[in-house]
Parts: C-alpha cells; structure tokens; sequence
C-alpha cells in the first residue's frame, strides 16, 4: 500500500493535478451515463472519485464497489466541470479522477445507512456502534470531547494542577448512589467497590502535600439511569489546599472561560452570578434552575389561605403551601389543553392544577376561571398583583407539601417553556453557581439525616456551634459551605470545603448515624489521614459529559460517550452484563441462586 496523502475530508482546490492516495469507506455509489461516482468517506469527511469507462479494467472493478467498501485510490484531483460544483461540502470544489482502485475489505450490507439523518432505533445503533459512528454528528462530538479534555489539561497544568490517577479497584464512596461491587479472587467473599467518585483519595492527596491536583476521570455509579446519567460517566476532578470557596469558583470560571475560547471561539461573561439554594427553590422549584428564562414561582399562600377555596385553605391549614407560576400570554390555551397540563401535574405528584386566566387586571381584576367564584375581589386582585400578571396570561396552582408544589411547579415551568418554545436563544450559556446549601437532608426512607453533598463538607464557621447542640439544635439550620455549578438548567458540578479535622468530621458521623464502627470500617483510613496535618482544603467535580452534551446541542450524554449504556444498563455491542462461566464463579467462592445458563 502506498502511503496516504490526504484524508478524503482535506482535499481541496490547492491540490488540483496533484496525484493523491486515499483510503476510506464507500459512502455512495452513482452510476451516471457511463461514469461512477464514488463518495469515499474518513473520518475528516467526504470527497468524490470519479471512474471513466475509458479505463475498462478499472472501471468494472469500480462496478463491484458497494456500501461501506474499504478501498485505496490513487488518483488525479482535479477542478470539478463548471455547473458540477457542491458549495455544501468542503471538498465540492474538486473530484479525484481514479487511475487505480485497491479494495481492501467488503462490507455485509449495514444495519442502517450511515447518515446523520437515518432514523435507527437507539438499540440498533448501539449494537452497531462502530457504523454508527462513522456518522458525522458523532464522530464530530467525540473529536469535541478531546478537544476539550486536552485543552482542560493545558489550563490546568498551566495553572500548577498536577493529573494523578486514583485507584478503580477500592472503597466505597459515599456520593449517594449504590455502589457497583467487584468480587475479589485473593481474597474470597470480599468486594472492591468501583469508585462512584476519587473523592477520598484526593483530599488523601492533599494531606500528602500535592495542593493542586485534578483528573479527568471515571466515575462508576449504580443509579436509576436518565438522559443525563449513565452507570460510568467522566468527570473532571479537582482540589486544592490552602483556598476556600471563591478561589475554587474563580478557577473553574477562568478555565471555562479560556477553554470554550480555546476550543470553540465562544466568549462566555463572567464571573458567574450566585443564588442560594433556598432562592433558587423559591423560585424556580428546584436546585438547579434554568435561568435562560424568566417565569419564576410566586408563593401565594398569605393572599389565600382564609379563602373559600377549600383546596387550597385546607391544605394551608395541613402545614402546606400554594404557589403559582404565571404563563405569558397563555389565556389562549384550550380548555383540552390545560387538562393535558393538569394530567402533567399530576403524574408529577400534585393533586390537581387550579388555574385563572386574566382578562383584564381592572381596577378591580376580570378573569376567567371554574375557582373564581370562591374567591374575593380584593385576593384576586394580590394574585394578580403578586404573580405579576397582564391581561391575556395564565395563572396555574399547585396547593401542596412545600416539596411537591416547588418540585410540580419547577417542571411544569421546564415543560411550558418547551412546549411554548419560550427559550428563543438555544445557543445562550446561563452559568449559575447555587450556594449555601443545607449540610443535611431528611431521608423518609432511611428515616436519619443525611448529607445534602456528602459527610466531608465543611460547615459554615457561624454554624459550628450549633453541631455542638445537636440533637436539640435545628439541623436545617446547618449550612453547608458546598457550591454547585448549573447550566440551563443542568446540574454540572458540585464541590465544597471539606472538613480537614478528625474531631469535627467524627461529630458529623454522629449527627448522620454512622456509628464508630461503620465509621471506622468505611472511612477510617480517612480519619486517620486527618490526623497526620491534613491542610485546609476543598475542591469541585464537573460533570464532563454533561458539559459536552450541552455544548454540542445534544439531548442525551449517550451521544457525547463513545460506547454508553442503554437506560436500562446494557450495552447492546458487547451484551455486558452478561453471566459468566461456573469455573468463575467457583474461583471467586460465588454461588448464585438465580438459575444459571450454563457456560
Ligand atoms: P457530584 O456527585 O455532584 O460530586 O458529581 C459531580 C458531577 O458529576 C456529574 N454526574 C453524572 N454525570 C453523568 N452520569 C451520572 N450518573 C452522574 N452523576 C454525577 C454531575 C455532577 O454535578 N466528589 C464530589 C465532587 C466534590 O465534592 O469535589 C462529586 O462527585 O454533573
Ligand atoms: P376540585 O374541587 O377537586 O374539583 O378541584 C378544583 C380545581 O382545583 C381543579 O382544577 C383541580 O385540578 C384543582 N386542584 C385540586 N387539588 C389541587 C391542589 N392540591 N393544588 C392545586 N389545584 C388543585
């Protein structure tokens, strides 16, 4: 074979009566009037060989030439014919007339056509992956994704980070999801967790000296899978010593800044604006809120809770709240379409959705609605007043726990905004970091508290005391010195400052119930590590596919991973999970109940 001179995507008119040799994957064949045109396809793109039946031989050999052949071709490039040209593609100037034709590997016919446009089922494309992607959309994201990774690399080693790698094989983390467990052969009945994060290692590292470390990183996490989630997924890790939490904010704000210039020529503003958790969940339900668009959430439960509206008086009267979010220029809706938004609701968690539609916002207000009559003038003029509501718009309501209505109303605004295409701008980047958040939750399930982000977060200084108090102290009280980064909407990272003493880490122990026991078998090597000089110090995680899958406009982290998981955990190519053989099992001390196909 001789050696390659372009890739196929590169040939251009500065290489016209050049002799060029090129290798690729049929992408198309045309037969036009005694002449064949090929489209050969790399990873750089498409170019088109064109074969003259005045070369017999290597005309009809051309003719056997099918979908996604793999062939050489050495050939003229010349200026494609007047009228002939393809301003679409970035080779649509020239062609390469063939003077010879190697093929070096057939092709079954492909599963599906290999075309940003062709519509596979998800199942097939994975099982197919390596066709799927040789289409340009994916190929084009991965080549994204390195570029990125190599520029995060350059910031940060420019900055003093060092990259260290953390092991696979190790402890359980406690990030919050379950673990995936590895059985150990050496020693038989014992686990290796893989790592839901290197969290522990890395504030081990700082106690080791090295201040600046970062690792672009797998994550393993058995979780209930989404869009946005995958069992391993990439995260780019960080921490340092000696900082507190605007240095970590100012650092992640410059390396944004100077990789999304770097790699895609886009400017963002910074530095980022900052809401807390607790406004954020006032206004726009949730933790991490799309901030492209406006439609906050208003809390109406003053204006209504002495008002003949049972379901909302009583429900106020029962510890709940009534919020209300208000849809501009939404009185058009249908009757048919408001009780889609009501099912909506409901399959959120709500009991129902009241709604008010404004006709006019009066001196005294005008509106449309089954639930006005059980209202006064004066609460129906603060609704309008408070949700800032003009004529022609919509008022829904969810009366409920304070939980369930921020959560509804928090994905209804999502789903408004998408159905009534209310983000006009798709292209804008909305950084937001979210602060002070609780230290701890309540878990229903487990019936204890738990950490909001995870034990090793520092308290704030003015909270310190009050874990002292504890259990008589106000644990929501506590608040947490964690940051998280939120991008339109999606929850891209999470750090905080951790907790760099043994006695305080212990107390916190104590508060979530983790006893000294569980406490030493878990974390004690942890513990320890705290007792030998550990530095001030904290750090941050981003969520590296989810970063990727917003820049490249996508809908699913599946399209920014080279071989991801389907949503049930499966990897269609390779069939993993998959059972393994007896022999295995046995060398592993492993029984299984379940019944076994025999390997
Ligand atoms: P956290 O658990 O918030 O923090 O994770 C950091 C970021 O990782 C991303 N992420 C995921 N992406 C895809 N699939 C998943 N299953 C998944 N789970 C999380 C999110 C998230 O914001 N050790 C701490 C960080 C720290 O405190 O420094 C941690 O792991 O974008
Ligand atoms: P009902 O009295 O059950 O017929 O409800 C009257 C209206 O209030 C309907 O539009 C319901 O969807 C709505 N509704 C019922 N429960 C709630 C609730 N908890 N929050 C908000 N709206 C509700």
């Amino acid at each position: 074979m001789e050696k390659r001179t372009y890739y196929c995507g590169k040939v251009r008119a500065e290489h016209i009566e050049q002799i060029v040799n090129l290798y690729g994957w049929v992408h198309s064949r045309r037969d036009h009037g005694g002449v064949i045109f090929i489209d050969l396809r790399d990873r750089e793109g498409l170019v088109q060989i064109v074969f003259q039946p005045d070369k017999k031989e290597l005309f009809n050999k051309a003719e056997k030439l099918k979908p996604e052949y793999v062939i050489g071709i050495k050939g003229n490039v010349r200026r494609r014919p007047e009228g002939t040209v393809n301003p679409k593609l970035p080779t649509g100037e020239v062609e390469v007339v063939a003077e010879n034709l190697e093929i070096l590997n057939t092709s079954e016919v492909p599963a599906f056509e290999i075309s940003d446009f062709s519509d596979v089922s998800e199942e097939i494309r994975l099982k197919y992956r390596y066709l799927d992607l040789r289409r340009t959309n994916l190929k084009e994201n991965l080549v994204l994704r390195h570029h990125i990774a190599q520029s995060i690399r350059k910031y940060l080693t420019g900055q003093g980070f060092i990259e260290i790698e953390t092991p696979f094989l190790t402890k359980s983390t406690p990030e919050g999801a379950r673990d995936f467990l590895v059985p150990s052969r050496l020693s038989p009945g014992s686990f290796y967790a893989l790592p839901q994060s290197p969290q522990l290692f890395k504030q081990i590292l700082m106690v080791s000296g090295f201040d600046k470390y970062f690792q672009i990183v797998r994550c393993f996490r058995d979780e209930d899978l989404r869009a946005d989630r995958q069992p391993e997924f990439t995260q780019v890790d960080l921490e340092m010593s000696f900082i507190d939490e605007n240095d970590i904010i100012t650092l992640i704000e410059n390396m944004l800044t100077n990789v999304l210039k770097d790699t895609m020529n886009i400017d963002i503003k910074v530095p980022f604006s900052r809401m807390s958790y607790q406004q954020s969940l006032d206004e726009y339900g949730s933790d991490r809120p799309d901030t492209r668009f406006d439609m906050k959430l208003t809390n109406v439960t003053e204006i209504v809770e002495s008002s003949r509206f049972k379901v909302f008086s009583e429900t106020v009267k029962s510890g709940g709240q009534v919020k209300s979010i208000c849809l501009k220029d939404g009185a058009k809706i249908s009757n048919t379409e408001i009780n889609r938004l009501a099912e909506f609701a409901i399959e959120q968690g709500a009991k129902g959705l009241a709604w008010l539609k404004v006709i006019d916002t009066g001196p005294l207000p005008e509106l449309e609605s089954p639930i006005k009559k059980f209202f006064t003038d004066e609460e129906l003029k603060k609704i309008v007043e408070k949700t800032k509501s003009v004529p022609n718009d919509i008022i829904f309501f969810v009366a409920d726990k304070i939980n369930v209505a921020n959560n509804v109303l928090g994905t209804l605004r999502l789903h408004l905004a998408e159905k009534f295409d209310i983000i006009k701008d798709k292209k804008t980047m909305e950084f937001i970091w979210i602060t002070d958040f609780p230290l701890f939750e309540w878990s229903e399930t487990e019936k204890r508290w738990v950490s909001m982000h995870h034990p090793f977060t520092m308290p704030r200084e003015q909270d310190l005391g009050l874990i002292d108090k504890f259990p008589e102290c106000s644990v929501p009280d506590i608040t947490g010195r964690a940051y998280d980064l939120v991008l339109n909407g999606v929850e891209l990272g999470g750090g905080s400052i951790r907790i760099h003493k043994m006695d305080l880490q212990n107390r916190i122990f104590k508060i979530l119930k983790i006893d000294e026991k569980e406490t030493k078998e878990r974390f004690g090597f942890l513990l320890s590590a705290l007792t030998y000089g550990a530095p001030p110090h904290g750090g941050i995680a981003l969520g590296f596919d989810r970063f990727i899958a917003i820049l490249t406009g996508e809908d699913s982290i599946r399209e920014v991973i080279a071989f991801p998981k389907t949503q049930k955990g499966i990897c269609p190519l390779t069939n993993a999970p998959d059972v393994v053989s007896l022999k295995q099992l046995k060398e592993l001390d492993i029984e299984i109940k379940l019944p076994q196909r025999d390997k």
